[in-house]
């Protein structure tokens, strides 16, 4: 190491300025004192000064599998809020804990400011709110509520005590007919746009699938009767990042590329999904790259960085943004060196920073959710 750290300094402050080979040196010097008790978690939306430190990296499918596979003492989760709560239930399930007599796994979040504004559009009283106003018109046992994985643990622990069940972009299908299996309705939240595209795929159509608007008034802004012959109501919630592609994209490139093809994430509106040639989870895209023969050409519509690496470690292909404006995931991006360095140090000292821990009773209502889930996948 170029420089001495004193354990004792444990202030964000002082990693500000340091340069980045500095922060690279020490934040491989605090991994390997470390060793196994430690397992950082990256998301492929990482920057990839960070990814180039995670163990694994994965889409929200994988790193979920991971924190609930890879026994370790300290997870740093490099991704954001929902992703570490997700990991401090999985990895401290009653199972796991007991074969650790009891010692809990340790989450960190290297930056708390690190949220989802998709998952922020849900809050748990207006989800119970919901709930209730449809008791007023429906059987809510009839109806399964299932959660993007994209949302607080609070609303996983609702889908638990439902009946309910939580998703991802790359399980969202299977989700869907598990839950047709157990209801007529579902309720899905936060994301309209992957609720209905997976739905529309499974012969739903939109006039099936009325739009909850939580600050629409009565019925979240639907008639009573567009409620009783829903099959899904949808959450009014959206990625900002993925809602930034526009079908004139697609036309555009289509024009200037004729042989383009055009891969989105289903986060994606329906009018950009549709047009699409193939759409699916992070792990999809990078799955449909990696085999695709040599030569082929790609527009491709999600996070920013995942489309520049996969540029970066796929130079026989020839892969473009689908937008013109840069659509990042600013929130992923508050996980930079600085931060990683300065909560790794603090725990090789003994003093975590950042820890993520759910109350006892919103984990195992949660985790019922995240099970179904995960026997699913
Ligand atoms: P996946 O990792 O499931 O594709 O989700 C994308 C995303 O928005 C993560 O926040
Ligand atoms: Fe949330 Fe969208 Fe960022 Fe994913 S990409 S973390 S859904 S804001």
């Amino acid at each position: 190491m170029s420089t001495t750290v004193s354990l004792s300094t444990y202030s964000f402050n002082d990693y500000r300025s340091l340069p980045n080979t500095e922060l690279n040196e020490r934040i491989a010097a605090a991994k390997a004192s470390l060793g196994d008790r430690l397992l950082v978690l990256g998301h492929h939306y990482q920057q990839d000064e960070v990814i180039a430190h995670a163990d694994l990296r994965g889409d929200s499918l994988e790193l979920s599998r991971m924190a609930a596979e890879r026994p370790c003492e300290f997870i740093v989760f490099c991704g954001v809020h929902f992703m570490a709560e997700t990991a401090d239930i999985v990895s401290n399930r009653p199972e796991r804990l007991q074969a650790r007599g009891g010692r809990r796994t340790t989450v960190i979040l290297p930056d708390m400011a690190a949220g989802c504004s998709m998952a922020d559009m849900a809050a748990i009283e207006q989800v119970e709110n919901a709930w209730d106003d449809l008791g007023q018109v429906i059987d809510t046992r009839d109806v399964t509520p299932v959660t993007y994985i994209n949302s607080a643990a609070s609303l996983k622990a609702f889908c638990g005590r439902h009946g309910g069940i939580v998703c991802t972009s790359s399980n969202a299908a299977k989700v869907l007919a598990w839950a047709f299996a157990r209801s007529q309705k579902v309720l899905f939240f936060p994301d309209q746009h992957l609720g209905r595209n997976t739905s529309l795929n499974m012969g739903i159509t939109n006039d099936q699938m009325p739009v909850w608007d939580p600050y629409a008034g009565d019925l979240g802004g639907n008639s009573r009767k567009a409620i009783e012959s829903s099959r899904v109501i949808l959450w009014k919630g959206h990625c900002s990042v993925h809602q930034m592609f526009r079908p004139e994209h697609v036309a555009g490139f289509r024009k200037r590329i004729p042989d383009i093809k055009i891969l989105v994430h289903p986060e994606c509106p329906q009018e950009v999904n549709d047009i699409a040639d193939l759409s699916g989870s992070t792990g999809y895209i990078i799955r449909t790259i990696r085999e695709a023969p040599a030569g082929s050409k790609w527009a491709i519509g999600t996070e920013l960085h995942l489309v520049n690496r996969l540029k970066q470690e796929h130079p026989e292909q020839e892969i473009h943004f689908l937008s013109p404006v840069l659509c990042m995931c600013a929130t992923m991006y508050r996980i930079d060196l600085p931060h990683l360095c300065w909560s790794l140090e603090n725990l090789v000292a003994g003093s975590p920073v950042n820890i993520i821990r759910v109350d006892d009773n919103t984990a195992a209502y949660a985790l019922l959710a995240l099970e179904r889930m995960l026997a699913l996948a």
